[in-house]
């Protein structure tokens, strides 16, 4: 009898190990039992831009294709409220977290108490500053530095080295707007000539684009050669200016701008937007299967980096058809 209750016991270590959770940086996935699905919290940043509705569908539509059970929080811009939704997501005990940081700082205490809950947190398309790197498990995004430079050394190339440029800052303190405005400064330097005259946060939105823009015409009108745009939005919001104050976008002034959205290229076919460097929002399937190698045991890079490339106005119409998003 003594001894069918020590098999009893042996089978059911044996089960328990078998649940046991793999070992991921910035906390521990809970393996969800064989009824339990998958739960992800999804904390995203609002809905500013077209980019932004991309990387939602693409995220929201993998998390249904994969039998995921997806918590979705939008944030309307505000960290206060992915701090909440974080919170949320933890009381819940989800068993992944997926964030879009709003901003770069100001994290540290939600993303301790998720590690404390062995809840990993995967980054998307936003890195964060945080003192203790194990807060988080990886980040999967593009190079916003690497984009702002590719912007800046087109514009060179387009402008002999020479022009004065209005820039239109994404929103502020969020990494895509301080990286890509460091990465543009970086490829301007080597050219004296080549001038930022005034640049001013528009907040990743088309309304705030035009908005900016109609204040840096109202005030420099003669002098307006060029806008760099952190993104798609602002762009368009800025051409709809231009053309109202008859400037004649993509002709007598030069626009760049990043995200490579469906809205950029119908404005290069319309030849008024001149280039725009990819910023890859469909995240969904990478999303996942970095979760599905973690919950296997496996280890991931801390940055997974997604390869953009720079379409001109003169190739837009041949590319458009291919364009996902
Ligand atoms: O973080 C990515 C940026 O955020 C996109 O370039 C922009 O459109 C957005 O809202």
């Amino acid at each position: 009898m003594r001894w069918m209750w020590m098999v009893a016991l042996i089978a059911l270590m044996g089960c328990k190990s078998e649940n046991k959770a793999p070992a991921a940086e910035g906390g521990t996935a809970a393996a969800p039992s064989a009824e339990k699905k998958l739960s992800v919290g999804f904390s995203q940043v609002g809905a500013e831009s077209a980019w932004r509705t991309a990387e939602t569908k693409s995220i929201r539509g993998e998390a249904e294709k994969r039998g995921v059970d997806l918590k979705f929080a939008d944030a309307q811009g505000k960290q206060a409220q992915q701090i909440q939704a974080l919170t949320s997501f933890i009381a819940q005990k989800v068993d992944f977290i997926v964030l879009a940081p709003v901003v770069e700082t100001g994290w540290e205490v939600v993303l301790r108490q998720a590690k404390e809950a062995n809840i990993p947190v995967i980054l998307v398309d936003r890195g964060i500053k945080v003192s203790d790197d194990s807060l988080y498990t990886t980040l999967i995004a593009s190079d916003f530095v690497a984009e702002g430079r590719m912007a800046a050394e087109w514009l060179a190339k387009q402008t002999n080295g020479k022009a004065n440029i209005y820039e239109l800052q994404g929103s502020t303190g969020a990494a895509p707007a301080i990286d890509r405005k460091k990465g543009f400064e970086e490829g301007i330097q080597q050219y004296p000539e080549m001038k930022i005259v005034k640049s001013q946060s528009a907040d990743f939105t088309r309304a705030k684009g035009k908005e900016v823009m109609e204040a840096f015409i109202k005030s420099d009108r003669d002098q307006i050669q060029a806008v760099y745009a952190h993104n798609d939005d602002m762009a368009l919001g800025a051409i709809q200016a231009l053309d109202e104050a008859g400037m004649k976008p993509g002709e007598q002034v030069t626009v760049i701008s990043v995200d490579a959205v469906k809205g950029a290229f119908e404005a290069m076919v319309a030849g008024k937007l001149n280039a725009t460097v990819e910023c890859n929002p469909l995240m969904g399937p990478l999303v996942f299967d970095t979760i599905n190698k973690l919950r296997a045991g496996e280890k991931v890079e801390k940055f997974i980096q997604s390869k953009d490339q720079l379409f001109e106005k003169t190739s837009a119409a041949q590319v458009i058809g291919s364009r996902e998003y």
